[in-house]
Formats: structure tokens, C-alpha cells, sequence
């Protein structure tokens, strides 16, 4: 598989700026709402989608409210999490009039396509899929779900149902994305429409931003408590970088091999700044530590202050967020089902 690379901060190169006469490049991504997005989200893939959006990209955004289930037996607080995505895909600045922000649970003829779909791969293929592997290590139930097992043929259906033709993802996605290329491809094989395809083999596009660590020195994740979440407060902000591990050596440099942690707070202030880790480690030099922590809580701080004052005020109108929710589903619905009427005719199957 091809996978592009893109730069998170505004980048000259744009790889699906529309042409005049070409439709627009249609990108679909999405998150499970387990929670509050944080840094490691908005360097990862938000900012991603914010460029995307601007240089013309027609978003798609699931809101993957059944993939919650594959790993918890139940969804406690499933109506305010998925209030809280989307507060943060707003804050950020997804614009709702243009993109489709959805839940897919509220998309009929999308979930239909796992049927065919998974007539498609075959159970081994599933099994030694790495991710749903390590998801299943990490999962809160006591027995693996079959809906744990199918997520990635019901995340194909994610991606197919509008045919995107680009997903900007992490890296642990990609085995799931892989498995969408094969689906696209079989159906495609198997039941030959009349003129092109019915399905794309969608791209990953993976953000060039290296992988920002928590503030424990692990990769930053919000079941791991050590995340700067982008909804959190200017205190509660500063608290966890005071506290973000470091190493023995005085002296700041920017050597990510030698001195993972250091370098990972230097990174974050520089995505934030937009500058480069090596000289703001020059700049604060034998300062330490704590010069260094200053420094990037000033930067993250300053940085998310418009974010943060969006959203609180976002959250002040829930009348707003429902009525976007509504409209993102509509406009899935409609190409979902336009999807679905395809795929009958090329199975045969319109009765
Ligand atoms: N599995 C993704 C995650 O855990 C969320 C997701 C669901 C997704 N459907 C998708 C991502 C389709 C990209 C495309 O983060």
C-alpha cells in the first residue's frame, strides 16, 4: 500500500488540493469517543483533517460509537463522550458546514455493507490482524466479542460506504486499512459493475509529526493518565508537565535516540511554537529542567488558549452540536444508502 506522509503544521504541499474540474477529494477518518481528545490526537491526525479540509478535501468524520463496544461491556457515558468529540473536532476548527461529522450507529446502510463485507476475508485473515491482537490484550472484557474479532471488516465499512478515497490515520490503523484495500478489491473482482468499480482502494496518510510521549515517558494515551488533553485547563496543564518525567542531565539537548524524554517535550513545544526543538534546547540550555517545563507549558498553553475558548463556548449550545450531529448523519445517510443501491445492483440483489 501506498502510504503518503503529510506535514501537520500548514504545509506548501497539498496532496488533494481539487483541481477547477475535479470533484473533491473525499477523506473519511473518525475516532472512538472513549473521552476528551488530547496533544497526541491534534499533532497526530486533527490537524491533519483541519488542512485537509481548507485545501478543498470533502471530510467525512465517524464518530465510531459501536467500535466502543468491541473492548468494554458496556458504554457508560456514551452520549456525553460523543459530545465531547464533538466539541473538540469544532474547537479545532473541523468546519460542520462543510464536513460530514457523523455517528455511525445512526447510519443504517453503512452498518448493512459488514454483511457483504464479510463474506469477503476470511476468519484467519481476522485472526492474525496485529491490532485487533493487541486491542484484544488490552481489552476490558473477560472474552473476546465477535464484534471485537469484525471491527476491522465494520471499519471497512467505515471507510467504503463513502468511498474515501484517503484516510488519515496512526500507524496502528494501518493493518485495518489494509484490510479495506482487500475488501474494495474482492468486491470489486467478485461483483464487476457495469462501467467503474463500485469501490476505491483508499490510501492511508499517516501525519509526519514523530510520536509525541505522555508525560511518563510512555506513548501518550488517555487510558494511561498522561495525556494533555486539549479541553484541560491552563492549571491543570501546567500540574502535569511539572510533573512530566525527565532525566538526570542538566544541560538541555535535543537527542531523541539518547534522551526520549526531554526531546518529546522539546517536540511538543515546537509543534507548538513552530519551531525547531533543537534551538529552543539551545535557548534554554543549562536552564534545566524547570526552564524547560516553563517552556512548554507557556507554549502549550498559548497555543491551545483560542482552542480551549472555543470550545467552552461551543459547549454553551447544545441545541447547535445536536443540530450539526443531525445534519452529519442526514448527508451519511443519503450517500450510505446510495452506496448500498450499488452494491445490490452489482450483487444482484435490487428486488
Ligand atoms: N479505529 C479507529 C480508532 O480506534 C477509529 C475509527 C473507526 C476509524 N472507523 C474509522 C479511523 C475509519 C479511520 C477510518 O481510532
Amino acid at each position: 500500500m501506498t502510504i503518503a506522509l503529510a506535514a501537520t503544521t500548514a504545509a506548501p504541499a497539498e496532496p488533494v488540493t481539487a483541481g477547477p474540474a475535479e470533484p473533491a477529494a473525499r477523506v473519511l477518518t473518525g475516532d472512538r469517543p472513549t473521552g476528551r481528545l488530547h496533544l497526541g490526537h491534534y499533532f497526530g491526525t486533527l490537524a491533519n483533517r483541519v488542512r485537509l479540509q481548507k485545501g478543498g478535501a470533502d471530510l467525512f468524520v465517524v464518530i465510531a460509537d459501536f467500535q466502543v463496544l468491541t473492548d468494554r461491556d458496556v458504554a457508560d457515558d456514551l452520549p456525553r463522550y460523543v459530545e465531547e468529540l464533538l466539541l473538540d473536532y469544532l474547537a479545532v476548527g473541523i468546519d460542520p458546514d462543510r464536513a460530514t461529522i457523523f455517528t455511525h450507529s445512526s447510519v443504517p446502510a453503512l452498518n448493512q455493507l459488514l454483511l457483504p463485507f464479510l463474506s469477503l476475508v476470511s476468519v484467519a485473515e481476522l485472526r492474525r490482524n496485529p491490532t485487533v491482537k493487541d486491542e484484544i490484550n488490552h481489552s476490558r472484557q473477560s472474552s473476546v466479542s465477535g464484534l471485537m474479532f469484525t471491527y476491522p471488516a465494520h471499519q471497512a465499512a467505515d471507510i467504503l460506504f463513502c468511498k474515501a478515497g484517503l484516510v488519515p490515520v496512526g500507524q496502528d490503523q494501518l493493518p485495518h486499512l489494509e484490510i479495506t484495500r482487500t475488501i474494495a478489491r474482492r468486491f470489486n473482482d467478485r461483483y464487476p459493475a457495469t462501467g467503474s468499480p463500485v469501490f476505491p482502494e483508499p490510501e492511508a496518510l499517516l501525519s509526519a509529526a514523530p510520536l509525541l510521549l505522555g508525560t511518563d515517558g510512555t506513548k501518550m494515551s488517555k487510558s494511561r493518565d498522561n495525556a494533555i488533553s486539549l479541553a484541560a485547563d491552563a492549571d491543570e496543564t501546567a500540574r502535569l508537565i511539572r510533573g512530566a518525567k525527565t532525566d538526570a542531565d542538566r544541560h538541555i539537548t535535543y537527542d531523541p535516540e539518547r534522551r526520549p524524554e526531554v526531546a518529546s517535550l522539546l517536540l511538543l513545544a515546537s509543534l507548538c511554537l513552530d519551531r525547531e526543538p533543537a534551538v529552543l534546547a539551545e535557548e534554554i540550555g543549562s536552564g534545566g529542567a524547570a526552564a524547560l517545563k516553563r517552556c512548554v507549558t507557556e507554549a502549550v498553553n498559548g497555543f491551545l488558549a483560542p482552542i480551549r475558548a472555543r470550545r467552552a463556548e461551543l459547549a454553551r449550545d447544545p441545541g447547535h452540536l445536536r443540530a450539526v450531529l443531525r445534519a452529519g448523519n442526514e448527508r451519511a445517510d443519503a450517500v450510505a444508502e446510495a452506496t448500498l443501491d450499488e452494491v445490490r445492483a452489482a450483487m444482484s440483489s435490487r428486488y
